[in-house]
């Protein structure tokens, strides 16, 4: 199937961003890994990092398009604000899976609440890069469940 990676606001600055909290790892590293994977796993992966939400909004949007299949996203601080990127994302029907690098819940309070985790299909928090992955290897499973 095509796949679709989304990151959010500030993902750019990966592997120099906090490292204390986000890790060392960049999102180069991250979108190259996860797209190798996804290839040896018979998917095709696209990848979209934005700081901008309505480029992240018209991102979802174009999926529907391509027929994209599952959805990885890390939306960042979107994650607390965007009813916008909800609302996209709902309306496009492709189910996805809400990653964090770190545990959300283990920081300040007004990252506790998320616009995306009542529907996503699951959420991966505080397992750093290692996330990415476990996402892809769960939306890959429910594709295979499906065809
Ligand atoms: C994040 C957590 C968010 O609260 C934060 O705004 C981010 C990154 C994470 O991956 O841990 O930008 O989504």
């Amino acid at each position: 199937s095509h796949l679709l990676l989304l990151n959010g606001p500030n993902l750019n600055l990966l592997g120099t961003r906090e490292p204390e909290v986000y890790g060392s790892t960049t999102l180069a590293d991250i979108e190259t890994q996860l797209a190798r994977e996804a290839q040896a796993l018979g998917h095709q992966l696209s990848v979209f990092q934005s700081n901008h939400e309505g480029a992240l909004v018209d991102r979802v949007h174009r999926a529907r398009d391509e027929k994209v299949g599952f959805i990885l996203i890390n939306p960042g601080a979107y994650t607390h604000t965007s009813i916008a990127l909800r609302d996209a994302l709902l309306g496009v029907c492709i189910p996805f899976i809400e990653i964090h690098l770190s545990n959300v819940h283990a920081r300040e309070r007004f990252r506790h609440h998320s616009y995306l985790s009542d529907v996503a299909a699951g959420v991966i928090l505080g397992l750093g890069a290692q996330g990415y992955s476990l996402a892809l290897q769960a939306a890959h499973a429910r594709l295979s469940n499906n065809t």
